[in-house]
């Protein structure tokens, strides 16, 4: 059975009528769960001779994750999650002291701490801007990074989509702006891979988890480093797997057991030792069904799902937070009205069978391609039962 958008036909155990969390963590398709159960069936079955051939499926899931941000597969390199990945970046960057990091209101953590981590080992200095200026338009955001960059920086880290507001941040723009102050960019993309279409062309580091818009298991990310930037960093949070030829001492006889080669110069230098077998194979099945659909297409067809369900939130009492066309994400979050609780609403929700998430205080839909426009008017049948109950 093909993936059809508007089609949850291959969520088929799928309990939720409406489900609307894919910001927060993806059900498994059915063929995201099978290809889980062929490795650990395989795993079951031969144990280390099931090996050979999943990490040749690795070897093709970086092409197929370098395909969907306009990368090369060496520049691609395998964590466990977003966070794994934002710290060995923050612990490799030849930081020199009092460099600056700039960073924005309201980022999700995973972007925060790692860089206030290598702020205290290093002696950076963090300065934090309001986000503010982007929902006044493009330009007045990007005034308000420019000014900061011509005071000096190194990075410029932010997330492709934000977590909170659903903003849509213009990393192209910023990594233009970043590079001719000579500042690189590092972007957080969990919010926006797999749903919103994303180009590294100006970006010199971007990581992500796969259990969002990604729509696999948790317990696999990856780490895009472009290429010229990989020479300089300098690989403090190392494993034994971050070697040249790592492996021969395992496979090639006697006389390879050395702890002194060279770090690889890729970017899978990142992987310190075993990897989630599982939740790589199921990232892979669900790329291959996204890559199928077309991230552009899936884009699309999520913005109209937010244009039928937006209006009818509004006159509900709703204050929506979508910015203008060109930041628009997979995430429409809204304000509550004032005297209904957001952990109510959201149980009540969830009972009703519609199934949202609640990030830093807003109201969260971010339905994926499965979900259909159809499924708005129980939606907002089901918000207005829950309001008119809460109140
Ligand atoms: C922007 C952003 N970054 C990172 C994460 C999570 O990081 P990790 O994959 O390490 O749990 C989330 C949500 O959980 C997020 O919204």
């Amino acid at each position: 059975m093909n993936a059809r958008l508007g089609d949850r036909s291959l969520f088929s155990t799928l309990r939720a009528k409406s489900y609307l969390a894919h910001a927060a963590i993806s059900p498994l398709s059915d063929p995201v769960k099978a290809r889980v159960d062929a490795l650990t069936s395989q795993y079951a079955e031969g144990g280390v001779e099931a090996l050979p051939h999943w990490l040749s499926e690795r070897t093709r899931l970086r092409g197929q994750l370098a395909g969907l941000i306009g990368a090369q597969a060496d520049d691609v390199g395998f964590v466990q999650s977003t966070t794994p990945g934002v710290v060995w970046l923050a612990f490799a960057i030849d930081w020199k002291p009092g460099d600056r990091v700039i960073l924005f209101e309201g980022e999700f953590p995973a972007n925060v701490t790692p860089w206030q981590r290598a702020a205290e080992t290093f002696g950076l200095e963090i300065v934090t801007l309001p986000i503010a200026p982007f929902f006044e338009s493009v330009e007045a955001g990007l005034a308000s990074v420019e000014h900061e960059l011509s005071r000096g920086a190194r990075l410029v880290a932010v997330s492709e989509v934000r977590f909170q507001d659903g903003y849509r941040m213009p990393t192209a723009a910023l990594g233009e702006l970043a590079h001719r102050h000579g500042a690189e960019l590092f972007v957080d993309a969990i919010q926006a891979l797999g749903v919103v279409p994303v180009d590294v062309t100006h970006v010199d580091y971007l990581v992500s988890g796969a259990h969002k818009w990604l729509m696999g298991l948790e317990g696999a990310g990856f780490v895009y480093v472009d290429p010229s930037r990989i020479g300089a960093l300098v690989p403090r949070l190392a494993g034994w797997l971050g070697h040249v030829d790592a492996l021969r001492f395992l496979f090639d006889g006697a006389g390879h057991l050395r702890t002194d080669r060279p770090f690889r110069e890729k970017a899978d230098v990142v992987e310190q030792g075993a990897l989630s077998g599982a939740s790589l194979a199921a990232l892979q099945a669900s790329v291959e069904l996204l890559q199928g659909l077309g991230v552009d297409a899936i884009y699309d067809h999520v913005q109209a799902f937010h244009d039928a369900l937006e209006p009818g939130l509004v006159e509900l009492g709703f204050r929506s937070l979508r910015a203008f066309p060109e930041a628009r994400s997979g995430s429409l979050c809204l304000e509550v009205p004032e005297g209904i609780p957001l952990a109510g609403l959201a149980k009540s929700l969830g009972e009703r069978g519609v199934v949202v998430s609640t990030p830093d205080g807003f109201l969260r839909f971010a339905p994926h391609w499965p979900n259909a426009s159809a499924e708005v008017p129980f939606v907002l049948e089901a918000v207005h039962d829950a309001v008119r109950e809460i109140r």
